[in-house]
């Protein structure tokens, strides 16, 4: 097999350990926190019908134009591979017709866009997304942008910023956009050549543009939100207002748009200084879906995984993962081999994390493979110890021996399995 056969699809990786418990102890910290704000756990299939996520996410967007993975299967049916994950999530509420009226879900796994692989941007990624429904109201959005900030800090990511603005009540964006258009017009034949598509189609998507030019020629026109309604400005203020209230620290950035055609009013975008050119560790907002003739209003985020970890890395760089201390025994013959099988299913039936070479081995062998495996602990039996009913007992990071009883044993095992380290305290 070529090398190329054993790596992964470009853009996509395998998460495997040591890394894993990392990925295992930010999932379990946000179940807590999500817990604490009355969130559940929600999980949608990977597949959904394309119509979905084009109908969702707005045809003229980036995701759905150029980054979704869609086919077409043997039945003839349009799929899509979920490029993100609040479509789905509506889909399901919605499908919940008026139990799921002020639901607060969550959602953990991979999401698939067709993007350029650099640092940060997959292929494949993974994203923790939390959906709230109720109608607009500026305390509830600052309440999940204050839950958006405490994960993040439960987590042990701090250097973080969080960007504030509003799109407006849904009928202004257009207003909004044709007027800022108008500004832009004069200017449009120095923009570049995605922006010039963009200033027909989709005009807002030019103030996420990076080219150096397109930024200064759009710093220089007024931005979109100056022409919302005083309503809508007023809600925003709310939002800032509250927030401030809870001393969570914001930036009011009148030029962020938000990627998805689906947000009104608030939006809001965390941005992170380890990450380089794709800096945002995550991105939420307001918004009203459109499902089978049903209209549900939310207010959500998602957070990518890969970038909340860059981000944890250049904070706090992992440390000894929090795995339980492993035990491993040793026989030497036969006899002893099987005792050895029947106090390893009592030991994890005692919930000591052991495991030994179940087949015979020589006593070098075993110890070569107690170390691969990372055991702390290595418990020795021969016919010598059977016949007199004791066990050698080896650390293996002091290389210390002592030769122990059956209730010894167990004791030291049990106050080993109690000493494996606990998660941190909510900060
Ligand atoms: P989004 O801004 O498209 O929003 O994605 C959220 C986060 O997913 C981004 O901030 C980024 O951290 C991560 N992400 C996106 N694309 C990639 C990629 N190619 N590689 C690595 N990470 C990536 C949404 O998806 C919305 N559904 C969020 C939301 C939920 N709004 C309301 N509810």
């Amino acid at each position: 097999m070529s090398n190329e056969e054993l790596q992964p699809l470009q853009g996509m990786a395998d998460i495997g350990p040591p890394e894993i418990s990392r990925w295992q102890e930010l999932e379990a910290e946000a179940r807590r926190v999500l817990a604490l704000y009355g969130f559940e756990e929600i999980r949608t299939p990977i597949l959904e019908r394309l119509d979905l996520f084009v109908r969702s996410l707005g045809d003229s967007t980036d995701v759905v134009q150029k980054e979704m993975y869609s086919f077409t299967d043997r039945g003839g049916r349009r799929l899509a591979l979920r490029p993100e994950g609040t479509a789905g999530a509506i889909r399901y509420l919605a499908s919940k017709g008026q139990d799921a009226a002020d639901a607060r879900i969550y959602y953990m796994g991979p999401m698939f866009r067709a993007e350029r692989p650099q640092a940060g941007r997959r292929r494949q990624f993974h994203q923790l997304g939390v959906e709230a429904l109720g109608p607009p109201s500026p305390e509830f959005d600052a309440e999940i942008i204050a839950l958006h900030t405490d994960l993040l800090r439960s987590w042990g990511i701090s250097r973080f910023t969080v960007h504030v603005n509003t799109r407006g009540a849904p009928g202004e964006q257009a207003t909004a956009g044709r007027l800022f258009r108008e500004h832009l017009l004069p200017r449009q034949q120095e923009l570049c050549d995605d922006c010039r598509r963009r200033f027909d189609v989709n005009v807002l998507r030019i103030l996420d543009c990076k080219n150096p030019l397109c930024r200064a020629i759009v710093e220089a026109v007024p931005p979109p939100t100056d022409f919302l309604s005083p309503e809508s400005k007023e809600y925003l203020k709310r939002v800032l207002q509250v927030l401030e209230a809870f001393s969570i620290p914001v930036t009011h950035n009148a030029r962020l748009v938000r990627g998805l055609d689906y947000y009104v009013h608030t939006i809001w975008e965390i941005t992170h200084p380890a990450l380089g050119a794709q800096d945002a560790i995550a991105g939420g907002g307001r918004y009203t879906l459109e499902v089978a003739g049903r209209s549900l209003e939310g207010v959500g985020f998602a957070i990518g995984m890969e970038r909340a970890l860059m981000a944890l890395d250049a904070e706090k760089p992992a440390v000894e993962s929090g795995r339980a201390p492993l035990v491993w025994l040793v026989s030497l013959g036969e006899a002893a081999r099987l005792e050895n099988l029947r106090l390893l299913q009592t030991l994890r039936r005692h919930h000591v994390a052991s495991r030994m070479c179940l087949d015979a081995r020589s006593v070098k062998a075993q110890f070569r493979a107690a170390d691969r495996a990372g055991a702390s602990l290595v418990v020795i039996r021969g016919d010598a110890e059977l016949a007199k009913g004791v066990f050698a007992l080896k650390n293996l990071s002091t290389g210390e021996q002592t030769e122990v009883d059956l209730s010894e044993l167990m004791r030291q095992l049990m106050q080993l399995r109690s000493s494996a380290p606990k998660p941190e305290a909510v900060p």
